[in-house]
C-alpha cells in the first residue's frame, strides 16, 4: 500500500477498505507517516466523508491503537456519559454521583479542556486533595465500593485519537462528522462501559452548530456503539448559551454542589435528569425514562446525590468538607462586576465567546503544560430572555486582579451579549433522543 495513492483515493471520493484505514492510522501512530500526509488525508475525509462501514473501521482501528480497559472486575452494568463539549458544562459533576445514588454504576474516565470548552478533570482538581490520576486497581476498588469514580483518561487510551486530534486542531478538520464520531466513540469503547449516554450539543457554542449535523453525528455514534455491542442513547441538546450560571473550575464545582442540594440552575438540573434517566434505563435499573426521572428527583430532594458526591470526594482523597462549605474551594483574588451598556432584554449570548473569555481570565491553558487557575471564571447574572437595566451586572468576573487580562476579557464578554428592546423566548433546549429504535424529536 502507498500513502499517496490512499490520500488520492479518498480525495476522489473512493471508499477505503479496513486494511487501508489500518495502514494509514497505524502508520501515523508509529511515526512512519508524516503529519503533512496525514493532514491531507484528514482534509480529504473532511470533504468526502465516510461510509458507515469506513467509520466503524476507523473507530475500531483507533480503539485498538492503545489499551482497551477491561471493566469486568467491576460487578454489574457500567454506564458512561459523554458530552461532545460545551461551555460551563457542569453536568458530569452532578450526574455521576446522582446516578450512582440511584442504582447505576459509573466508572468514568474523563478529559481535560478541549478548545473553548472546559474539562471535568480540571474542575475536579480544584477540590483540595482530590486525586484524579489513580491506578486501575484503586479505580476498580472505589467503583465496587461506592458505585462511582471519576478519573483522568490515561494517555494509553486511544493514543491514535490523541495524535490525530492534535493535528485536526491546527488544520481546520475538527468539525467533520466521521472524524468526531470516531474520536469520541474510540475513547468510549476503549474505556469499557457497557452502556453510553451521549449528550450531543448543537448551537453556537458547539462543534456541530446546525441541528441536522448534530443529528447525523448522533446517529453515527449510536450505530458505531450498538454495532460494537454496547447500549447507546444520544440526546441532542442546546449549546446556544452557556449551561447554568458558572463557567470555570472551582465555581462549577460550587454550582454542582448547589444543584445536588436542589438549588441549582434549571437548565443544568433538567439536563442531568434527562441524561440520568436514560442512563438508569439502559442499565436496567428502571423500566422507563419517566420512572428514572422520578427516582433522580427524589435523590436530589432527600440529599442522597449530595451524600454520594461527599463519598466520591473522600474516596479520591479530597476534602469532603467542601460539600458543606464551598468557601474551602480556591477563592479568587478579586470579583468584578461586568455591567450592561444598555437597558433591554438579553436576546442572545454567544457561548463560544464566553468560553474563550473565561480562558482569557486564566481558567484554561494557552500552552499544553500551563497551570490552570482554578479560582477564576465567570458567573452569569443574566441569561437569554432576562430583562436588564443600564449599568446592571450581566456577570461577575472571578479574577486574579491582573488588569491586562481583565480589560480585554471584559470587552469581549460584553460583545458576546446581544441586548435589544424586544423580549425573546428562551431558546429550545432539548431537540431529540436518538436510539437504535429510531429518532424521537421533542
Ligand atoms: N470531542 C472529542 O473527543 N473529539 C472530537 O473530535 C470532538 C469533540
Ligand atoms: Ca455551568
Amino acid at each position: 500500500m502507498n500513502v499517496y495513492e490512499l490520500i488520492k483515493k479518498k480525495r476522489d471520493g473512493g471508499e477505503l477498505s479496513k486494511e487501508e484505514i489500518e495502514f494509514m492510522i497505524n502508520g501515523f501512530v508509529k511515526g512512519e507517516i508524516p503529519d503533512y500526509q496525514m493532514a491531507a488525508f484528514l482534509m480529504a475525509i473532511y470533504f468526502r466523508g465516510m461510509k458507515p462501514r469506513e467509520c466503524v473501521d476507523l473507530t475500531m482501528t483507533m480503539v485498538h491503537s492503545g489499551d482497551v480497559v477491561d471493566l469486568s472486575g467491576i460487578n454489574g452494568f457500567k454506564v458512561d456519559k459523554h458530552s461532545t463539549g460545551g461551555v460551563g458544562d457542569t453536568t458530569t459533576l452532578v450526574l455521576a454521583p446522582l446516578v450512582a445514588a440511584s442504582g447505576g454504576i459509573v466508572a468514568k474516565m474523563t478529559g481535560r479542556e478541549l478548545g473553548h470548552t472546559g474539562g471535568t478533570v480540571d474542575k475536579l482538581e480544584s477540590i483540595p486533595g482530590m486525586q484524579v490520576e489513580l491506578p486501575k486497581e484503586k479505580f476498580f476498588e472505589i467503583v465496587n465500593k461506592i458505585h462511582v469514580s471519576l478519573i483522568a483518561q490515561t494517555a494509553t487510551l486511544a493514543p491514535a485519537d490523541k495524535k490525530i486530534y492534535a493535528l485536526r486542531n491546527v488544520t481546520a478538520t475538527v468539525d467533520s462528522i466521521p472524524l468526531i464520531a470516531a474520536s469520541i466513540m474510540s475513547k468510549k469503547l476503549a474505556a469499557g462501559s457497557d452502556g453510553i449516554v451521549l449528550d450531543v450539543k448543537t448551537g453556537i457554542g458547539a462543534f456541530m452548530q446546525e441541528y441536522k449535523d448534530a443529528l447525523e453525528l448522533a446517529k453515527t455514534m449510536v450505530d458505531i456503539g450498538e454495532g460494537a455491542g454496547r447500549r447507546v442513547v444520544a440526546l441532542i441538546t442546546s449549546m446556544d448559551q452557556p449551561l447554568g450560571y458558572a463557567i470555570g473550575n472551582a465555581i462549577e464545582v460550587e454550582e454542582a454542589i448547589k444543584t445536588l442540594r436542589g438549588e441549582g440552575p434549571k437548565d443544568l438540573e433538567d439536563l442531568v435528569i434527562e441524561l440520568g434517566s436514560n442512563m438508569l434505563l439502559i442499565s436496567g435499573v428502571v423500566k422507563s425514562v419517566d420512572e428514572g426521572k422520578k427516582v433522580l428527583r427524589e435523590n436530589i430532594k432527600n440529599g442522597k446525590g449530595l451524600e454520594k458526591l461527599r463519598e466520591l470526594i473522600r474516596e479520591q482523597g479530597g476534602d469532603e468538607r467542601v460539600v458543606d462549605d464551598t468557601s474551602l474551594l480556591p477563592q479568587c483574588k478579586e470579583k468584578i462586576e461586568v455591567r450592561s451598556p444598555r437597558k433591554g432584554y438579553v436576546q442572545f449570548i454567544n457561548a463560544l465567546e464566553v468560553g474563550i473569555t473565561s480562558k482569557m481570565l486564566g481558567a484554561g491553558r494557552k500552552k499544553k503544560d500551563d497551570k490552570i487557575d482554578h479560582s477564576v471564571g465567570i458567573y452569569l447574572k443574566k441569561k437569554v430572555g432576562d430583562e436588564v437595566d443600564e449599568g446592571e451586572p450581566l456577570a461577575i468576573f472571578y479574577t486574579d486582579g491582573d488588569r491586562s487580562k481583565i480589560e480585554p476579557a471584559m470587552e469581549r464578554f460584553i460583545n458576546a451579549y446581544r441586548i435589544g428592546d424586544e423580549k425573546v423566548e428562551v431558546p429550545k433546549f432539548f431537540y431529540a433522543r436518538v436510539a437504535k429504535e429510531g429518532v424521537e424529536e421533542y
